[in-house]
């Protein structure tokens, strides 16, 4: 069959909110124009982001019946070690109550101040928990990776050259590890090789630098490993995210992502010394080593839904989502970053409005266009997120103006994607009438979540 179908049926509803025009007018007014100050409930289709927004299985709600709430040693972290285990055999696993919780401790534990974190590009919290110590987090990603409209298939590989100029310029001991995040989600979702983890593991090695895989959505790599790099069609999905776990030292990960789980994390590692100090730091500020931060069920619901995120037919579906919505969108002409990714379509948005400036915020307007058209909420990555402060007053703009429309994991289906194309078609013919914004409130820092702007 041609057709690929959502590999489950629902048997469990939430009735979604239909709101008017005139009640998201006013909606977005009380939310002084910022999707983030919205109450959830006047959302029609929530696309902020695939983070801790998947739904869960039938099988994954049975265990979380099944969830030990011991202390120590409960059976439900030895079910949960027991999976982690398989997929990438780390000697040691600690849980964490989210993915920023391992990198915290991470940070804490392993970095000293003008410290050097290479990565093909860290997501805002790995950077600000690096920053925070004092170290520096540097993105290294290929020119292709760069460039928005670039078809090469593994844009999230990191730039080995840049890799080994930065060691033999900064001197390896200045780098106490380097990261790859897979796949690439600053960098619109886009996959790392297999051959790139290999070289640069080689690379790495050659100067005593270990390598820390950001495994948030290691599974969605693998599929893309599985289908477009030559030698591994035949590999089951676990044998692949097995050999990308092979080339790394540790990895931190967020279970909200590929664990399939609404909450949780895990940091995991071979060595002795680095687990001794992660353990200590745990014990401190999430928890007990057997717990983390989580609940006895929370840690049930995550080793099933680890290895749920393993099923091909499940990563079929999700990866032919992504697609149908990208494919639809960019017949219609809507400028998107190119070829989609593994979680998420990126809108361009500076194309898309190509009346406004950087100055403008077109993210913001666009954003925002897209709820007053149909309750559908998306997130800018633009110059909001990401412009910087010059001193005087000015600022200097982000990169890229994107527009992340995030595919939370079981939860919309096909005919929730028609109602987004249709709603985003509404905006790109009308494009015109998208006006450009200004802040009139701010925060010193991550100000995107509750800035408050004005439409000019
Ligand atoms: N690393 C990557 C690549 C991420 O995308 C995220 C979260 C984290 C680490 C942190 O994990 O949220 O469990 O603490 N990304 C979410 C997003 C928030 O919307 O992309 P966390």
């Amino acid at each position: 069959m041609r057709t690929i179908i959502e590999p489950f049926r629902i048997k469990m509803t939430e009735a979604l909110p239909l709101t008017t025009r005139e009640a998201r007018a006013a909606r977005l007014a009380f939310a002084h124009n910022n999707v983030f100050l919205l109450a959830a409930e006047d959302v029609t289709i929530d696309l902020l982001t695939d983070s801790g927004t998947g739904a869960m299985s039938d099988r994954q709600w049975a265990a979380l019946m099944l969830g030990d709430e011991s202390y120590a040693g409960s059976r439900s972290w030895r079910n949960f070690e027991r999976v982690v285990r398989d997929i990438t055999g780390f000697k040691h696993i600690f849980p964490t109550h989210q993915g920023r919780a391992a990198e915290r401790i991470l940070a804490a534990t392993r970095l000293k101040a003008k410290e050097i974190v290479p990565n093909n590009s860290h997501f805002d919290t790995t950077r600000a928990n690096i920053e925070y110590v004092g170290a520096q987090a540097v993105d290294l990603l290929t020119r292709e990776g760069r460039d928005l409209y670039s078809e090469q298939r593994f844009k999230g590989d990191i730039d080995l050259f840049a890799l080994e100029r930065l060691i033999e310029t900064e001197g390896a001991q200045k780098i106490p590890f380097c990261m790859i995040t897979v796949t690439n989600n600053s960098g619109g979702g886009q996959p790392v090789s297999m051959q790139n983890i290999r070289d640069a593991k080689q690379l790495l090695k050659k100067h005593g630098v270990p390598l820390i895989l950001d495994a948030c959505r290691f599974a969605e790599n693998a599929y893309f490993i599985k289908r477009h790099e030559a030698g591994w069609s035949d590999k089951s999905l676990i044998e692949i995210a097995r050999a990308m776990f092979s080339f790394a030292d540790g990895a931190t990960m967020s279970a909200k992502k590929d664990g399939l789980a609404n909450i949780g994390g895990f940091f995991g590692c071979h060595d002795d010394q680095w687990a001794e100090d992660f353990r200590n730091l745990l014990i401190l500020t999430e928890g007990f080593p057997t717990y983390g931060g989580l609940a006895g069920r929370d840690l049930e619901a995550i080793a099933v839904g680890l290895m749920e995120a393993l099923d091909e037919d499940y990563q079929r579906y999700r990866h032919a989502t992504v697609d149908y919505l990208a494919r639809r969108l960019m017949e219609r002409g809507v400028p998107l970053v190119r070829p989609p990714g593994g979680h998420a379509v990126f809108i361009d948005a500076a194309a898309f409005c190509s009346h406004l400036s950087p100055r403008d915020y077109p993210g913001i307007g666009l954003v925002n266009a897209l709820y007053l058209e149909g309750g559908v909420r998306a997130v800018e990555l633009g110059s909001v997120m990401f412009g910087k402060a010059r001193p005087g007053g000015d600022e200097e703009p982000a990169a890229h103006e994107l527009v992340r429309l995030a595919l939370p994991r079981r939860v919309y289906t096909q005919s929730h994607f028609d109602y987004v194309i249709e709603v985003i078609d509404a905006v790109w013919r009308t494009r015109d009438r998208i006006r450009p914004h200004h802040i009139v409130q701010q925060a010193p820092f991550l100000r995107h979540f509750t800035a408050r702007f004005e439409a000019a």
